[in-house]
Parts: structure tokens; C-alpha cells; sequence
């Protein structure tokens, strides 16, 4: 999501005449655009800032330096006041300000806007974006869900969903600069709604574009997962990609239930085997909180429990941490940070060795790749992605990006699979 608002950041940036250089030594503008969703996220900004901080200082005295996103929504004030050095800050409904602010002599005072719109979704804007093969296309902003340990709701306000014909549009033009992979993006992405359907027409009507190849998205919520999605996705592979990232978060109901996340683990395990029964092949992957508050040895064996039923492809695995204003920030953080890392590490360990397993049980098989690159580590190699989102190095041998091509997979390790001659 913040990829997407920086290169709608950038396409407001060049309309107003300013260029993108290639280090912040040669900047007259560095905007830093923030994620809040975890501590460590703000804490990375900070470290950044003083980075920064360091270069205007000795090499670039007249650099402007905007903060942008949602910690600047979160921190607002306290973050000015800390760092006299930032001119301006805006929160994620506040980007159309930056030319306005740039070009008038405001830059001497300091600006801040936080203001949340439930209208802005930056509609008729084309974002500047950077590589030829996956084009990131926002469908909807903000999130109604409310889980209690998430400051989402707070930093980029209330959902709301932009016109179908507007998401056409802008794939359309997409595809016709040459992006071949396209991926819908929404904090959940699922309760998308427009005048002309929800969420399962409008991955129908994208999918039904000539020259698209392929159409993912994230982040689903499982609540709003229905029938027709997974229809889609029976309907129209190869196009609609054998991937959902289905955030799962914890195992336990009464976890669950506290973090408002509105299922129970037979929910989501039945939404699995819902998944899985009409498309045999469906990689899932998911989310994962360890030491939510209250959070119990019991609860937490109950969700690796869980992870062994599911048996994920891929997960992403993170330590809980209080987020201020919201409403898991007032509970007692039950668990302390040792207990945290113990139950991340062997959380960890669990999926590493499911997805080792998973990606061994393709060895032999076909499956079709789409080719992005040379591969980092030899040249005679290069890099692809499977409909499941796994990445595959194989020769390099007359193929280029963009092209799909089936290869049988030879080996695994890690999470990388492996095609040799
Ligand atoms: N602490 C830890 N992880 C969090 N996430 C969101 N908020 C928090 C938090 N306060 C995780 C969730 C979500 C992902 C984007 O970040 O797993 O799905
Ligand atoms: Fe945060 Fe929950 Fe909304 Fe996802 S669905 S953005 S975790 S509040």
C-alpha cells in the first residue's frame, strides 16, 4: 500500500515539474512516506530521520524534508515538535497538498495537515510507477474492521471503495504501458463495493482484460470471504492467481474474539477446505500475532495447532506490539518480551519446516512461471514467480521478462524452488 501511495506521491511530484534523483544528497525534496502498524516500522522512520538529518546538516543544507503516511497521521504534532527540521507533515488523505506546498513559499513555515477524508481515493491520478511487470492498483482505503490491536482505522480512517469503471481505467492503462501482473490493493480488500458489484464482479470484469496475465490481491479479510471469490478463482485461472493471502492472526478463539477479529479457527478452517476443495492447487498464506495480550501457553499451542491443520505455504510472523489509542493499548500486555520472542522463533521454525515441505511436494511437477528478472546470483540464471507466488530461478536460456513459461520443478530450499536443465 505505501508503494502504491509513493508512486502516487511521484506522479503528483512530476506533474508539477520535479524530477526523481537517485540519492537524498542531491534532493531538493525528501519525502519519507511511513507505516505505524508496528513499533518497529516508526522506529526504522526515526532511524531514518536522523540519516537524514545528518546529510542536511553536511551536505545539503537547503533539502526540504516532508514526513508523509501514517505516522505522520499517528504522531502528528509530537513529531514537529521533536524534529524542528521536518517542514512539513501530511497524513495518507492529505498528498494532494505536497505540490501546493512545495511551490509556495510556505516552506519557511511549517505545515501540517492530518485532516481524514472519507471521500479521498486519489482517483484520476496515474501512479509513476517503476518496474514493467506488477502494477499495484489501490480498489478501496481505509478499514471499518476495528481488530483491537490494529491502528489502522485510526491513521487511514474509514473504508471506503473507488468506482469500478475508475479501477478499469487505470488497469487498462496498466496494461497498456506494458505491466502484465496486476495486484488489488485494500487494507481489506474483500469489502470492496461499488455501484457495479463487489468485489467478485470486479475481479471477474479485471480478469476478462486482454493482455493482463495475471491478477492477484491482498489483503482479504477471512469474514468477507464468500463462494463467488473462490469461484472466480476456480473460473478464471490462470489469469486470477492459485494465491490468497489470508490473514489468520491466532488460533485461539478467545484470542480471536479479543482481537475482534470476528471468526473462530473452524471458520477459518472450513473457509480452507472450502478454498482448497475448489482449487486443489490454492497456495495460503497468512499473518500471524504472537503474545497478544492474555494470550496463554494454551493459546498459543492452539495455534501452532492450528497452523499444523492448515499447514500455510508462507506466513508472516510478528510479535505483538501495543499500538497507542488503540483498544488492545489499554490491556495489560500479559506477555513479556522474552516469552514473545521464544513463542515467535519456534512459530517460525513450525512454518519454515510447512513451507520447506509444501515447496518439496512440487519437485517433479510442471507449473507455469512468469519471468521477471536475472537472477541476483548468476547471470546465466534468472528469477519468476508461480500462479501460487513462489519464487523459481531456472536458466536463463531464451526466455525475457514477461514471458510465462512451463518448467518442471527440480528442487526446494527454503523458500526458494528450483528448475535445472
Ligand atoms: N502488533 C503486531 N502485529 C500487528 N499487525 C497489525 N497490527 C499489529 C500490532 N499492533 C500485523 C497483523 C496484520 C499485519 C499487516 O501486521 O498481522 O495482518
Ligand atoms: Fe487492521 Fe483489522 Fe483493518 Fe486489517 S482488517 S487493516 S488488521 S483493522
Amino acid at each position: 500500500m505505501n508503494v502504491y501511495d509513493s508512486e502516487i506521491i511521484a506522479a503528483l511530484l512530476q506533474e508539477k515539474g520535479l524530477e526523481e534523483v537517485t540519492s537524498p544528497e542531491k534532493a531538493d525534496v525528501v519525502l519519507l512516506n511511513t507505516c505505524s502498524v508496528r513499533e518497529l516500522a516508526e522506529q526504522k522512520i526515526h532511524t531514518r530521520l536522523g540519516q537524514l538529518r545528518i546529510i542536511q546538516e553536511t551536505t545539503n543544507p537547503t533539502m526540504i524534508m516532508g514526513v508523509v503516511g501514517c505516522m505522520a497521521q499517528n504522531l502528528k504534532k509530537s513529531l514537529l515538535q521533536k524534529k524542528p527540521y521536518i517542514t512539513f507533515i501530511l497524513g495518507p488523505d492529505s498528498y494532494r497538498n505536497i505540490p501546493k506546498i512545495l511551490t509556495s513559499n510556505r516552506t519557511s513555515s511549517r505545515v501540517i495537515d492530518t485532516h481524514l477524508s472519507s471521500m479521498e481515493l486519489y482517483d484520476g491520478l496515474f501512479p509513476a510507477r517503476h518496474e514493467g511487470i506488477n502494477a499495484w492498483i489501490s480498489i478501496s482505503r481505509g478499514c471499518d474492521k476495528f481488530c483491537t490491536y490494529c491502528i489502522v482505522p485510526y491513521t487511514r480512517g474509514r473504508e471506503r471503495s473507488r468506482s469500478s469503471e475508475s479501477i478499469l481505467q487505470e488497469a487498462k492503462r496498466a496494461i497498456d504501458k506494458g505491466f502484465v501482473e496486476i495486484t488489488l490493493l485494500g487494507q481489506n480488500v474483500n469489502s470492496y463495493r461499488s455501484s457495479s458489484g463487489g468485489f467478485s464482479e470486479l475481479l471477474l470484469q479485471l480478469a476478462q482484460l486482454s493482455g493482463l496475465k495475471r491478477l492477484r490481491y491482498t489483503s482479504p479479510h477471512p469474514q468477507d470471504m464468500n463462494d463467488d471469490v473462490i469461484a472466480v478463482h476456480k473460473d478464471y485461472y490462470p489469469v486470477v492467481c492459485d494465491h490468497i493471502h489470508l490473514p489468520l492472526q491466532s488460533g485461539s478463539n478467545s484470542i480471536l474474539k479479543a482481537m475482534n477479529r470476528t471468526y473462530t479457527w473452524e471458520h477459518y478452517l472450513s473457509l480452507v477446505e472450502k478454498i482448497r476443495s475448489a482449487v486443489p492447487t490454492m497456495s495460503i498464506t497468512t499473518d500471524m500475532i504472537v503474545g497478544f495480550p492474555g494470550e496463554t501457553e494454551k493459546d498459543y499451542e492452539d495455534t501452532l495447532d492450528m497452523m499444523e491443520k492448515v499447514r500455510f505455504d508462507a506466513a508472516f510472523m510478528f510479535k505483538y506490539s501495543p499500538r497507542p489509542g488503540t483498544k488492545a493499548a489499554i490491556l495489560v500486555d500479559t506477555v513479556p518480551e522474552d516469552v514473545k520472542s521464544v513463542r515467535l522463533n519456534r512459530m517460525i521454525r513450525l512454518q519454515n519446516k510447512h513451507t520447506l515441505e509444501k515447496n518439496q511436494a512440487l519437485i517433479g511437477k510442471k507449473v507455469e512461471i512468469l519471468v521477471e528478472k536475472e537472477s541476483t546470483k548468476n547471470p546465466y540464471e534468472m528469477m519468476g514467480r508461480t500462479s501460487t507466488n513462489k519464487i523459481v530461478i531456472f536458466p536463463a536460456l531464451k526466455v525475457k521478462p514477461k514471458d510465462l513459461i512451463t518448467r518442471t520443478i527440480t528442487d526446494a530450499q527454503g523458500v526458494t524452488l528450483f528448475s535445472k536443465p
